[in-house]
């Protein structure tokens, strides 16, 4: 029997059919306790989801679908150290680096727990010996900038960090982050560098990375360039994350400066591993810890509690209801505290890597769709900007909205601005503006009968349009940790109810194995290339133009 042919599915489809056209005003004002039975609250975390288009049936519903589809069997799986990630024969533990409860958590018959724990105190070691500044540079001088070479989950997920827990950082080490190969990037960072207090990171968990790998050698020249470097130096400015060992050396970093983690961390998994580095420099060990102990305490909520008051699988199983019932096509996610703003980015990468697939477990094709487009920026800009595509385009497009209560600075006029527009668009997405409303508010004008009849079509608003708010006390590392692992679970449960394997990523090698061609055709005299028509069109015009 297929998903969509199951009982939960057709239980859903037609309880979809009746409830489709249910405003969520009229909810509202049927059911005064409807933010009291949609809402929970867990720890210093609080998901209130009415207003999405959900009756009392919806959930009880979905959670028969979610039980239908083993989603407490898969998970067990998850923390037990099965290889779910059939199609690479890997376990999924990026948990484990962040079971600060220490329990065993079995791989291959082995507790990975002594490995994990002895990294974090390398990381301690090492990190405490930069930031106090006993780690010297060559010529005896403190690190004060740290540099991270790494694309994807080799920087995305530090990045995002570092930005988020910016008032933790320590005011003497500044942290850069290069990803892209369009060499501006590296140029204008290493420009801003002093080549005696630089420390470079190098993130790439397969060491095999052609960005990564050209911007690191672009590093290393660099820094042999000056005139006061020597070769002995690298090992006081270069140090590796990596799982590849031989990688490294061949590289020419001295493994005793490498920081490993395991072939059962995902990349877009791992900024709880040695990928963390730069984040452990920049707000220090003890505020790392602080992240992953808030991660870990969601980990415990999602793999305790009862489906139903289950936060990651709440957000999973109604966004399973947009795409699949309400055949929405996107996700957004709205973060409302200016330091969340690579938040989307990062989750950009955490869902679509993972879910952005077509065929089953079984390698059969889906007959149904799979992981959103996720996208996203900070919350109030967007209202500046996108938000009118969201309040009367012709889209159902679930929004999460997350924010922070507590300003980080003194300046609560400001926060209350945030936290009122936050509060008012989650409401005008919901209720909408009635024609009657509509029409009392042309009636203030002063402008004719005419002009207010041609106007009120156009400032009509539909509303019923669904969000989430995710609101902390205060953006803290520990409520960092727990909302990132609660998206982590979050996709998992997804792609569970999906059945795809949410951990592996072959649909980003093709791109990469004809890039190497393209650039052997690039970089060669020749022109005569053998591609389509577009392909060898474009690139004659890149090669004359180089
Ligand atoms: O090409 C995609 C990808 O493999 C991501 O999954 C990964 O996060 C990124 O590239 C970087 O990979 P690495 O850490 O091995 O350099």
């Amino acid at each position: 029997m297929t998903l969509i042919q199951s009982p939960a599915w057709k239980a859903l489809s037609s309880h979809f059919d009746e409830s489709k056209q249910q405003h969520m005003l009229d909810l509202f004002a049927a059911d005064p306790k409807r933010f009291d039975k949609f809402s929970i609250q867990h720890g210093n975390l609080l998901l209130d989801y009415s207003k999405n288009r959900i009756t009392e049936k919806t959930m009880p519903l979905l959670m028969s679908l979610a039980r239908q589809c083993n989603v407490e069997s898969w998970r067990d799986q998850l923390f037990s150290g099965e290889k779910i990630n059939a199609t690479e024969g890997r376990s999924v533990l990026h948990v484990a680096l962040r079971n600060r409860s220490n329990s065993p958590i079995m791989s291959d018959g082995e507790d990975v727990m002594p490995a994990v724990n002895a990294e974090l105190d390398k990381m301690r070691g090492f990190s405490e010996r930069v930031r106090s500044g006993e780690w010297k540079g060559l010529s005896g001088k403190a690190i004060t900038d740290i540099v991270n070479i790494g694309i994807g989950g080799s920087d995305l997920g530090p990045d995002m960090v570092c930005s988020a827990l910016k008032p933790y950082a320590s005011d003497a080490l500044n942290v850069h982050f290069v990803s892209s190969v369009d060499a501006m990037q590296i140029s204008q960072t290493l420009s801003q560098l002093d080549v005696e207090t630089t420390l470079f990171i190098i993130a790439s968990k397969t060491f095999t990375t052609q960005e990564t790998l050209t911007n690191a050698n672009t590093a290393r020249a660099w820094f042999l360039e000056q005139a006061s470097t020597t070769e002995a130096d690298i090992a006081k400015h270069f140090v590796a994350v990596s799982t590849n060992t031989d990688a490294v050396s061949a590289f020419g970093i001295d493994t005793d400066n490498m920081f490993r983690f395991w072939d059962w961390v995902g990349g877009r998994y791992s900024l709880w591993s040695a990928v963390g580095l730069s984040i452990i420099l920049y707000i220090g060990m003890d505020n790392y810890e602080q992240l992953l102990a808030g991660a870990h305490d969601m980990d415990q909520h999602f793999k305790t509690a009862e489906l139903e008051q289950n936060i990651p699988v709440i957000m999973a199983m109604l966004g399973v209801w947009y795409t699949n019932f309400f055949e929405a096509e996107s996700q957004a996610i709205l973060p409302y505290d200016h330091n969340l703003n690579l938040l989307p980015m990062y989750l950009e990468q955490a869902d679509m890597e993972s879910n952005g697939k077509s065929v089953k477990r079984d390698g059969s094709a889906v007959s149904y769709s799979t992981g959103p487009i996720v996208w996203g920026a900070e919350g109030i800009n967007g209202q500046h900007a996108f938000y009118q595509l969201l309040h009367q385009g012709t889209r159902v497009i679930p929004a999460d909205f997350i924010a922070s209560v507590q300003s980080q600075t003194d300046n609560q006029h400001h926060a209350d601005i945030l936290a009122s527009n936050f509060l008012a668009q989650t409401e005008a997405l919901m209720r909408g503006r009635s024609l009657e409303e509509t029409q009392a508010v042309l009636d203030g004008l002063d402008i004719s009968k005419e002009e207010a009849e041609m106007r009120l079509p156009h400032m009509y608003f539909e509303g019923n349009q669904p969000t989430n708010s995710i609101v902390m006390d205060k953006l803290t590392p520990y409520n960092l940790g727990s909302i990132v692992a609660a998206y982590e679970h979050k996709i998992f449960v997804q792609g569970v109810i999906w059945d795809v394997n949410s951990y592996d990523q072959w649909g980003v090698e093709l791109g990469k194995q004809l890039a190497k061609n393209v650039l052997q055709e690039i970089e060669s005299g020749e022109d005569k290339f053998e591609h389509d028509s577009s392909t060898n069109g474009l690139l004659s015009w890149f090669r004359q133009h180089r």
